[in-house]
């Protein structure tokens, strides 16, 4: 049988080794230069235009990011709930209450309808998904953010470089939270970084990741310890270095894909989108599981799906959600197929991808 294909593949070169190497020898292994300067680097990359602060987790991103916009418990944020349970954690871990939006067919994101539709007089934020990379409709949910005086809170996990009519992900809300877990479009080991757009909100967010002080032993906040290491900081300044060419061969990839793909429905881009596929996700209309399958068994190739159990429906949520009826977001759960799409497939497994997924399609898998 052919080699097995991925579905995602981290990369490391010899700079990121040296990197650590380099850290590792400077004795400086905690927070410190490493990470101040991939904050800036960061934020000047991915021409954010607002400082980012670096921690330990995407989730912890959210979860302080969120604390120190000022949301507690008794507020509502409104969430997809076709996303990663992070999203709806971080939420719920500042004790207010996910409230769940469906999501519009065309981008698997969430819908400005049902934004309006959810808003109570308890609502304070809206935490749109930029899910697989393509960038949710960030004009038109903060036109609405903007009628109801409420904060916007993205996450960009999956979206490095993203842009939706030349602005890009993460320059548009409060906060904007970036994942730099493993198998993200770049990654530094585990970490997140957050692009902020008030001076206040981006000192208590630093305050926060670190037990509270700015000035050692002078707490200001309960905080936490949620610090990046400088080990991880020079993993993350080095596939800097590389994401943009990653970012233009998982495009060519995608391009690939939609103009050989048949019987499956293939991911469109929005009108002055920059989608950075993250994910390369098809709609499988009948039989999406058996389809999945038989791609590893018969092909020998991997997919993901991206998320089979919407939150709404997951044990911590399930409760306070009872009568949601989200029907894009049940049927994207039970379509959604995503396809190898990372910088290391050759011509030849893209090839293969094509064959055994048009081959599978006409078969009915
Ligand atoms: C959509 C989404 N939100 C949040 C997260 C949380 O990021 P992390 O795994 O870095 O905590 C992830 C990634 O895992 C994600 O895909």
């Amino acid at each position: 049988m052919n080699e097995f294909i991925p579905p995602a593949k981290p990369l490391i070169g010899d700079e990121e080794r040296a990197a650590v190497d380099r850290v590792m020898r400077s004795g400086m292994l905690a927070q410190g230069p490493e990470v101040k300067a991939f904050e800036e680097e960061f934020s000047a990359h991915f021409e954010l235009g607002r400082p980012c602060v670096a921690v330990n987790s995407g989730t912890s991103g959210q979860h302080l990011g969120l604390l120190s916009s000022g949301v507690k418990a008794g507020d509502e944020v409104i969430v997809p709930s076709f996303t990663f349970a992070a999203t709806c954690n971080s939420v719920a871990l500042t004790g207010a209450t996910p409230v769940f939006a469906d999501i519009d067919a065309d981008d698997f994101c969430i819908s400005p309808a049902a934004i309006e539709a959810n808003i109570t007089d308890k609502t304070v934020g809206i935490m749109p998904v930029h899910l697989y990379g393509h960038p949710a409709k960030m004009d038109q949910i903060m036109a609405i953010a903007d009628k109801h005086g409420l904060q916007v809170y993205e996450d960009a996990a999956q979206a490095h470089g993203a842009s939706l009519n030349g602005t890009p992900v993460g320059a548009f809300g409060t906060f904007a939270m970036f994942s730099l877990y493993p198998t993200k479009n770049m990654t530094s080991g585990e970490g997140g970084m957050v692009s902020i757009a008030d001076p206040e909100i981006e000192r208590l967010m630093r305050l926060y990741r670190n037990q509270g002080m700015e000035k050692q032993y002078h707490n200001e906040v309960v905080g936490f310890n949620t610090r990046m290491t400088d080990i991880h900081a020079a993993i993350g300044r080095e596939q800097l270095k590389k994401v943009g060419a990653w970012t233009k061969t998982r495009q060519e990839n995608a391009t690939f894909f939609s103009a050989n793909l048949e019987g499956v429905t293939t991911p469109p881009v929005a009108d002055g989108a920059v989608h950075v596929y993250h994910q390369y996700t098809v709609r499988v209309p009948e039989g999406r599981d058996g389809f999945a399958a038989a791609l590893k068994e018969q092909y020998n190739i991997g997919s993901g799906m991206f998320y089979p159990v919407p939150n709404h429906q997951l044990k911590p949520f399930v409760g306070d959600t009872a009568d949601v009826d989200l029907p894009e977001t049940m049927k994207a759960a039970a379509e959604c197929l995503s396809l190898p799409v990372h910088p290391s497939l050759s011509q030849g497994d893209r090839e293969r991808i094509v064959e055994a997924v048009n081959a599978l399609a006409k078969a009915g898998a």
